[in-house]
């Protein structure tokens, strides 16, 4: 049976991992940035290395393409995920797919194995939505998601446009996204949750993913001294921020509830000790498997910020900022993920995904699914997150079984 390089895998992650810390140490590899463009400098020369196309489409999708004098033409099976972070970021997410991918395709051609469709394996950008909302936006517009003009003019948190940065970095590409499309599509990522490490499980066949709802709500209320006035003539809006924070919380802790709720950000103004804020800029991501649980969230929130004008009285306003309804994937290449799971002696079960992934966009063009590894203790968006070498290791390997597989098979 073929296995991949895990030696080569590993030492890889590794590589890529110490890309992009900041002056504190921290990795903050956010997209289209300085650090970005050099982890994705990296990623391209193991593309080239592994004997693949390097093409970059307009907006910085990156994608590695191996085909051969017999199958070129023919429509690619895909995988990849993607190599932004978010900030004090850890070393797995994302790039734990783009690696491996690489290498299925670096261990094919050693072994001298002929697939009969192209391998692509794409780095999509600000996966991670933290720079520039929404996120997934490279592969949301790669799909057609988005109209590319518009994707390209989203302006960053930092005031930055992503088509400047992106051109600045030197990764604004010439390809029209969505010019190769997949006739199927499976993206390896680990976990970010603690299920499969509780239950010593191996390998996630994932075969959906929740819903996801982000906004930034700007509540006003009135500045004032915090040692004169009186509680009862406070208009505070870091208070009925609060009160936010602690409603969304109540309703996730509601028997029965699935939705998982974070207030992320949170800017006071004029952010002062002795003032009374006057307005409290924070964001809100929901999230829930259940399309209409998660309207019913969005609801319950606006019914209780029109509350909070009576109650409180502030005024607020909201700016959607993401908004993506539950995915199913693909039963087949569910199937076919358990499949070479069970071939190779490895454990597994199948779940559904926590985060948001570029998986989710694919599906919209091609049938699609995702494999999880554990994450030890369910710790990601953290620099502790950590994945186990072995398991990284045995989720490349269902990796490449399933491209192999897939690769024989009819769009
Ligand atoms: C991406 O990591 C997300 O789910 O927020
Ligand atoms: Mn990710
Ligand atoms: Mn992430």
């Amino acid at each position: 049976m073929l296995t991949i390089n895990g030696t080569r895998l590993i030492s890889r992650i590794t590589e890529l991992g110490s890309v992009g810390l900041d002056s504190e140490g921290r990795r903050v590899r956010l997209a289209a940035s300085d650090a970005d463009r050099a982890g994705r400098d990296l990623v391209a020369s193991w593309m080239e290395d592994a004997g693949m196309r390097v093409v970059v489409d307009r907006i910085g999708n990156l994608f590695g393409i191996w085909e051969t004098e017999e199958n070129r033409g023919e429509a690619p099976v895909m995988t990849g995920s993607h190599i932004d972070s978010v900030i004090n970021a850890g070393r797995y997410d994302g790039c734990t797919g783009v690696i491996a991918g690489i290498e299925v395709v670096k261990r094919l051609q050693e072994a001298g194995v002929k697939t009969k469709r192209p391998i692509a394996v794409g780095a999509f950008t600000d996966e991670e939505g933290v720079r520039y909302q929404p996120d997934m936006l490279g592969s949301l517009t790669y799909v057609g998601g988005k109209p590319l003009e518009e994707a390209l003019a989203t302006v960053g948190t930092d005031g930055t446009v992503i088509g400047e940065e992106l051109a600045r970095i030197g990764y604004a590409g010439t390809a029209e996204p969505g010019f190769l499309r997949p006739c199927r599509f499976v993206e390896l990522h680990i976990e970010q949750g603690p299920i499969l490490d509780a239950e010593g499980v191996t390998i996630g066949a994932v075969e959906d993913l929740q819903g996801i709802s982000w906004h930034r709500l700007t509540i006003r209320g009135r500045q004032n001294h915090a040692g004169t006035t009186p509680t009862r003539l406070r208009i505070d809006a870091g208070l009925a921020a609060a009160k936010v924070n602690v409603f969304l919380r109540e309703r996730c802790s509601l028997p029965g509830s699935r939705t998982v709720a974070t207030v992320g950000t949170m800017a006071l103004s004029p952010n002062a000790v002795n003032v009374i804020p006057d307005t409290a800029v924070f964001t809100v991501d929901i999230r829930n498997p259940k399309e209409e649980q998660l309207q019913a969230e969005e609801k319950a929130l606006f019914d209780y910020l029109r509350e909070l004008e009576r109650t409180d009285g502030v005024t607020w306003s909201a700016e959607r900022l993401s908004r993506f309804a539950p995915v199913p994937f693909d039963q087949g290449i569910v199937e076919l993920v358990e499949k070479a799971a069970a071939k190779r002696g490895l454990s597994c079960r199948r779940m559904t995904s926590g985060a948001g992934q570029d998986a989710q966009m694919l599906a919209r063009l091609c049938p699609t699914a995702m494999i999880f590894v554990p994450s030890v203790s369910g710790i990601s968006h953290n620099p502790a997150e950590y994945t186990r070498d072995e398991d990284l290791i045995a989720g490349a390997n269902v990796l490449l079984d399933v491209m192999t597989e897939m690769s024989e098979t009819a769009c």
